[in-house]
């Protein structure tokens, strides 16, 4: 069996921080998203992985490696645009072969792994299966609806309610998939859809068998899942104090604390997470943030936030609350008057002023 992960495509969602890094590399709780994907397959005992990559591959090749870290040997396959989640699977035949396969998108996250959805897969040997979860908004998601144990139809963003079944970033595949990603065509958006080869499989005779995930998944496409996903994997972690705390500063709760991080008259309140080389200086780090590596916390509070590495955030006035903050970003008050807000923004950038 073989692992795929697809951390190609746009990213739009994301932009900003998209235009200058791969979204599979944000980290959640200072881990990029896509190393989690990576240890839930290795987790399921996969060996070989290749990483479909466009243009932040340089990124993630540097990132990963060759895979040794986790055990597994990663190869690179190039997509030269993000043409669909099917495309992605037809370039990526000659190193699948005739092996069976999971497919993974790599900015998905599951908090109880893939390994009972990979084992059911060998034993019953369909044609596909897919993971699904039960979700409030179907009308958002691609939609599976089941007869008699069986996946017999998927609509995408249904307008009809057909059930609240929804198609999770996670997929097995038999060989049987590569015909039908070589007949179906390009839809609306101009990409080859991954339900509309799995539909082909079903309309081919094929068996498509449901499993229902178990705990939590999150797609962290966007801001808001992103920060979701922050919560649900900081909440998982055990305290752990390596840097250097002094006798003024107060740590509650489920905090990390990397070796190498300094924290003075402060008070960082768990479930958190503070990067090597960082420094927390007279703040307040409430719940649910995650400090990256070298970011400077000083005179201001923050929570429910991530922060990456190189950033700092100074003398401000009003908690910080709900943020993703990009790499090297500087957030001060300005010293001179006159008293009036300063920007250098990227495009897509957002920023929400309390009046
Ligand atoms: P999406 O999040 O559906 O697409 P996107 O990355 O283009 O993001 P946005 O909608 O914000 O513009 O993609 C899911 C995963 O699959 C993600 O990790 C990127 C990857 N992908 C590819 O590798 N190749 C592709 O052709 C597409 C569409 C996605």
């Amino acid at each position: 069996m073989k692992g795929l992960i697809l951390s190609g495509g746009k990213g739009t969602r994301l932009r900003p921080l998209t235009y200058t890094s791969a979204k599979q590399l944000v980290p959640v709780a200072n881990k990029p998203v896509l190393f989690y994907g990576i240890e839930a397959i290795a987790a399921a005992g996969i060996r070989e992985i290749g990483i479909v990559v466009g243009d932040t591959q340089a990124e993630i090749r540097a990132a990963v490696g060759d895979g040794s870290r986790w055990g597994v040997k990663v190869v690179y396959i190039e997509q030269d645009a993000p043409r669909g989640l099917a495309h992605a699977v037809k370039i990526s035949q000659p190193f699948i072969g005739a092996d069976p396969f999971v497919m993974y998108l790599g900015d998905n996250l599951l908090s109880k792994g893939i390994s009972q959805f990979v084992d059911e897969f060998a034993r019953e040997r369909p044609a596909a299966q897919i993971l699904l979860t039960r979700v409030p908004d179907p009308q958002m998601f691609g939609v599976a609806e089941l007869k008699d144990g069986q996946v017999v139809r998927l609509v995408e963003k249904p307008k009809e309610p057909i059930g609240d079944l929804a198609l999770v970033g996670v997929y097995m595949f038999g060989p049987e998939i590569f015909e039908s990603v070589n007949r179906i065509k390009p839809s609306f958006r101009n990409e080859l859809e991954i339900t509309d080869a799995i539909q082909d499989l079903i309309d081919r005779g094929l068996t498509v068998r449901p499993h229902i995930v178990e705990g939590w998944w999150k797609d962290t496409g966007k801001l808001e899942d992103m920060l979701e996903a922050n919560r649900l994997i900081l909440d998982l972690q055990e305290r752990r104090i390596d840097g250097t705390v002094d006798a003024e500063s107060r740590i509650e709760g489920k905090v990390v604390i990397e070796a190498g991080a300094v924290v003075e008259r402060s008070v960082i309140r768990g479930p958190a997470i503070i990067g090597s080389g960082a420094r927390i200086v007279h703040a307040y780090v409430g719940p649910f943030t995650s400090i990256g590596n070298d970011v400077e916390i000083q005179d201001s509070e923050i929570e429910h936030s991530i922060v990456l590495e190189g950033s700092c955030v100074r003398d401000l006035a009003n908690r910080v609350i709900d943020s993703l903050i990009g790499k090297n970003v500087k957030i001060y008050r300005m010293p001179v008057k006159p008293s009036a807000y300063r920007f250098m923004l990227g495009d897509n950038s957002e920023v929400g002023i309390r009046w």
